[in-house]
């Protein structure tokens, strides 16, 4: 039985104007992740949103799999004509029985994991997932990054999009919200009304569970210092071997 999902309001939004962040984390990827698996190996993407980093890397000759929470997400990942088998479901219930060469999950997607223990059950379900030797890739943002890019308003406007954001972020619960509305030009102008949660972990409580979870060999890079990606304060890449 699948949830609702804050995502399924703008998923065809999310999927035209945000489902590109893979685009330049793609060299990191194939040098840290790609380099070190088989060629056509399985990979397992969580919370793949419209798919669009699953289908990259299926285009590469990686046996993909993706899963999501949204209906909506998944629909449009689906009607994409790409070999990824998409799955609808929620990642803190999901344990597979295959076993994959790699796990990915990207865009903070593990932010809006908001318990710690659903967080250590992911991890802990990823480590039992992966092959011996296989590895964990996801990102994920921290106080820092809520702290800069979730505090305040934006608006931007284009001929067919007015997208309308508040965000912010509580240092005592951890939370960050996004609350926005996006005016859509497609034959008639119709209004979507969104929200998203996401909760920002300390970067040493990360590691603690991945490495209770079985990681013992994980590196830590930041966006920006690290793999030279700008506008990217507080955002960390985590690279874990089994
Ligand atoms: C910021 S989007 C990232 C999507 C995709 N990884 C990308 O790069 O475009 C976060 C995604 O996480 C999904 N999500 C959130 N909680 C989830 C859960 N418990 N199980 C599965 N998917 C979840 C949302 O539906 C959404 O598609």
């Amino acid at each position: 039985m699948t949830k609702y999902s804050d995502y399924d309001y703008f998923a065809s939004y999310y999927n035209k104007n945000w489902g590109t962040f893979n685009v330049p984390l793609m060299k990191s990827v194939r040098d840290l992740l790609l380099k070190n698996i088989p060629e056509k190996g399985n990979i397992l993407d969580l919370c793949c949103g419209t798919g669009q980093f699953a289908n990259r890397l299926s285009s590469k000759g990686y046996n993909v799999t993706g899963i999501d929470i949204s209906r909506k997400m998944i629909e449009i990942a689906e009607n994409s004509g790409s070999g990824v088998k998409f799955i609808l479901g929620d990642i803190t219930e999901y344990s597979s029985r295959e076993t994959y060469d790699a796990i990915t999950s990207i865009f903070d997607s593990l932010n809006h994991i908001l318990k710690e223990e659903d967080l250590e059950k992911i991890y802990k379900n990823a480590f039992n997932s992966l092959k011996e030797g296989g590895i964990l890739l996801f990102d994920m943002l921290m106080e820092e990054g809520f702290q800069e890019y979730w505090n305040g308003k934006n608006t931007k406007v284009t001929d067919q999009h007015v997208f309308i954001d508040n965000s912010f972020y509580d240092n005592k619960t951890k939370l960050g919200t996004h609350i926005f509305t996006i005016f859509q030009y497609h034959e008639h102008w119709q209004r979507i009304d969104g929200k998203v949660t996401e909760r920002a972990y300390d970067l040493d409580k990360v590691v603690d569970l991945l490495r209770a979870a079985g990681f013992k060999q994980n590196h830590v890079y930041h966006f920006e210092k690290d793999l030279n990606l700008v506008n990217r304060k507080g955002r960390y890449l985590f690279v874990c071997k089994k």
